[in-house]
């Protein structure tokens, strides 16, 4: 039913793995060792497996380059504190995001890459999390980037303003709890689309199901506010910075399905695919923005930080 799949990641890439070391007392951040990534290593005690209960972040790699790397690290200490984890020690994260990365490869960086980083509860009973960073080829994103994807909207069930109301919910963490953001993938190849964009039950534009939106109208382009319970996208955010210095004035709103209807471009934005145009919402085809999307995603793929 997908449109636009990617093709799958360059085989002669083997993916790199280092395994978090916590103190076994309450899990401060030792260090990290590298692993086989192909061998086992996490218990299926682990409240990741058995709860969902931790977080990640994605970060891409342009030619062997971490991009947007403080910005996710930011969030992944954002993530952690929303779920009362132990707060990550970001240095230590940071040395083996670079290690996982630069070895990626073998010296040789794939054109696109990403690092995976997952921090979890850790093993049911014990005092201490569970953590990693994992190295990886991407799939070649060419045909959602070009062609454009085609998404649906779907009532995501919760009020706008639910981060505020509910923070038990953990709207804006980046939790491993994605079985929600799986479904509404499925939900969209089921009315024949590629992509799902949440709408809150009161009616207004929130995210992708791993993504966020842009808008382009005229010489302006506009995101949902980030106090909606949305995540804080990285992608977008130096998409706004671009784009500032390209001429656009850049705005954070209050969005509504018209908004997306009227806009002149639309865009899903996120690491890893990075601008993906919208080319049908709801069955409805719209107009794709090559020129802009060419260039916001040549700018994407060649950030070197
Ligand atoms: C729910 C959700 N919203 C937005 C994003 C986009 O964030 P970023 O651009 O930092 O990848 C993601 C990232 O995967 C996501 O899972």
């Amino acid at each position: 039913v997908t449109a636009a799949p990617p093709t799958a990641a360059d085989p002669r890439v083997p993916p790199v793995l280092a395994i978090m070391e916590f103190t076994a007392d309450g899990g401060a951040t030792l260090g990290h060792r590298i692993v086989d990534a192909g061998a086992p290593h996490v218990l299926v005690s682990d409240l990741s497996a058995t709860r969902g209960d931790g977080i990640f972040e994605t970060i891409s790699l342009g030619a062997g380059h971490t991009q947007a790397l403080e910005p996710h690290l930011r969030r992944f200490a954002h993530s952690a504190a929303l779920l009362e984890l132990p707060p990550p020690d970001l240095d230590t994260w940071r040395e083996a995001v670079l290690e996982v990365a630069a070895a990626l490869g073998a010296g040789t960086a794939p054109d696109e890459g990403f690092v995976k980083i997952v921090l979890t509860r850790g093993v049911e009973g014990q005092d201490a999390p569970t953590g990693w960073a994992y190295a990886a080829a991407s799939p070649d994103h060419t045909p959602a980037r070009t062609t454009g994807i085609r998404i649906v909207l779907l009532d995501r069930g919760y009020r706008h303003d639910v981060a505020q109301t509910s923070p038990w919910l953990l709207a804006g963490a980046k939790t491993l709890s994605y079985a929600v953001n799986r479904a509404a993938y499925r939900e969209a190849a089921r009315r024949d689309a590629d992509d799902a964009l949440f709408l809150s039950s009161d009616g207004f534009l929130l995210e992708g199901a791993v993504s966020n939106l842009v808008l382009r109208a005229g010489d302006r382009l506009i995101t949902p506010r980030t106090d909606l319970g949305i995540l804080e996208g990285t992608t977008q955010h130096d998409i706004f910075t671009w784009a500032e210095g390209e001429g656009f004035t850049c705005s954070y709103e209050v969005l509504t399905p018209d908004d997306l209807a009227n806009a002149d471009a639309a865009w899903l934005v996120s690491s890893v695919r990075h601008a993906a145009p919208v080319r049908a919402v709801d069955g409805i085809d719209r107009p794709v923005d090559r020129e802009l999307s060419d260039r916001i995603n040549d700018y994407l793929r060649g950030r070197t930080e």
